[in-house]
């Protein structure tokens, strides 16, 4: 495994839009984008931007509302009806090798590489195979 850059934490919210007003009103970000939905996840989706150091792109928080209660997204919010982190995104150079490589000691990979929200292949590692935290892993983005 080659960590790379964390690109992202994914925060599960009951209500994407006062998940908005909260981080430009209470937290002064000035770079959200527009929600879209990602129906393979069936989540309403955006990107709250913070900015890096010396003019480098920062990291994003994701806001993740569910579409449907019968998601992914939606039953951990059954459990955690406030919301909060969910997820957290780290980069690698080789989607294939990495989970190659996750599998080969014994981790659990949920699902094939597949299009994230960021229109890169993704996967997720099982929570319990990664100190209790359900872990993204991203190709780093053509561009970065
Ligand atoms: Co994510």
């Amino acid at each position: 495994m080659k960590l790379g850059r964390m690109n992202h934490i994914g925060v599960a919210t009951p209500d994407l839009d006062a998940s908005i007003t909260f981080y430009r009103d209470v937290m002064g970000a000035t770079d959200i984008t527009e929600p879209f939905v990602l129906d393979s996840q069936k989540v309403r989706v955006c990107f709250v931007n913070t900015p890096g150091e010396g003019g480098t792109a920062g990291t994003q928080v994701e806001l993740l509302q569910p579409t449907e209660a019968d998601s992914a997204v939606g039953k951990w919010l059954e459990k955690n009806p406030l919301g909060g982190q969910h997820h957290v995104c780290f980069e690698v150079p080789d989607i294939h090798a990495a989970k190659a490589e996750f599998e080969a000691i014994g981790k659990r990979v949920l699902g094939e590489p597949r299009i994230g929200a960021h229109g890169t292949l993704i996967f997720f590692v099982h929570p319990k195979d990664m100190g209790g935290m359900l872990t993204e892993i991203m190709e780093t983005p053509n561009g970065h």
